[in-house]
């Protein structure tokens, strides 16, 4: 695997390699992010992964600063999954000066994660969109942890007409349920034993609905209380349309039940995407 940090030098790197799949992270790699780079391997010659903790869409107070950084043992599990090339660039590359424009997604990045982070998808977007400048892949792959960015990224990339084909990873979880993430580091013991409730609670909204309640504000209202009553400080449960993520109409079957929660500094956020019972 060869490691670049510039510009010029990743497309003379990529320059004749044929189709490329572009698989992007912050880093702290675990087994969720070496899925994406070995799915990646299907669909091109050239796997690129990036890793770049992006400031643009960390909101003030959040965890900028303390977000993991550990390049020698990411870099380690890339090669074993068979990356290419990684892209690590630092803010002067990315941001040479001040960006002054962005990408400013839809309305729905101002729902569920958007509406209690402000600004983090335009931040996304914006650096998302450089990266696929920057790379030109033909093939990037998104995990499904992250529903709500792999949506977003998808409009992106259709109403900006990126070439470039988007593909979703499925979850990858830890024995006991809970969401792979760099984020699950910071969870002291006893959280780290409460962490897997949230899929959990989740998987009951998910089965409430296939039982036939169809009532969702009722249902997100009770998952929510059980939360908070176990020390969960809640940001959202909603069950949404899983192809628009709006609220869904009682003739949807392809939804999603999506979940943010606290425990303590740390937020998770997690989804099942599931199939109503067709009503009658
Ligand atoms: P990061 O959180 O590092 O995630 C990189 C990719 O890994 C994203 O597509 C994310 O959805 C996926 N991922 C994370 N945990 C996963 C899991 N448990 N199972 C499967 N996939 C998982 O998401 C970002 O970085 C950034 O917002 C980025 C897109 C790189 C832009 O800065």
């Amino acid at each position: 695997m060869d490691i670049v940090s510039t510009i010029p030098e990743l497309r003379n790197r990529l320059a004749n390699v044929g189709r490329v799949a572009f698989v992007p992270t912050m880093g702290n790699l675990h087994a969720g992010h070496v899925a994406l780079v070995q799915m990646a391997r299907e669909y091109a010659d050239c796997v690129v992964a990036s890793i770049f903790v992006n400031p643009l869409q960390f909101g003030q107070g959040e965890d900028f600063s303390a977000y993991p950084r550990t390049l020698k043992e990411d870099c380690a599990k890339l090669v074993d999954a068979g990356c290419n090339v990684l892209f690590t660039p630092d803010e002067a590359v990315l941001y040479p000066q001040p960006q002054t424009l962005y990408i400013e997604p839809p309305a729905i990045a101002g729902e569920l994660c958007g509406a209690h982070r402000p600004g983090h998808f335009r931040g996304v977007c914006t650096v998302v969109a450089k990266l696929f400048n920057i790379v030109q892949p033909q093939v990037a792959v998104f995990g499904k942890k992250d529903f709500q960015q792999l949506h977003v990224i998808r409009e992106m990339t259709r109403q900006f007409d990126f070439p470039i084909d988007i593909i979703a990873g499925e979850t990858v979880r830890e024995p006991d349920g809970l969401a792979m993430s760099s984020r699950n580091s910071y969870l002291q013991p006893a959280q780290r034993i409460e962490a897997p409730r949230l899929y959990r609670a989740l998987q009951q909204v998910a089965q409430a609905v296939q039982g036939g309640q169809h009532d969702y504000a009722a249902i997100q209202a009770q998952t929510r209380q059980y939360l908070t009553q176990l020390g969960w400080i809640v940001d959202y449960i909603e069950v949404r349309n899983a192809k628009t993520l709006s609220p869904p109409d009682p003739a949807d079957l392809d939804l999603v039940v999506l979940g943010a929660a606290r425990l303590g500094k740390t937020r998770l956020i997690d989804n099942i995407e599931f199939c109503a019972e067709t009503p009658n």
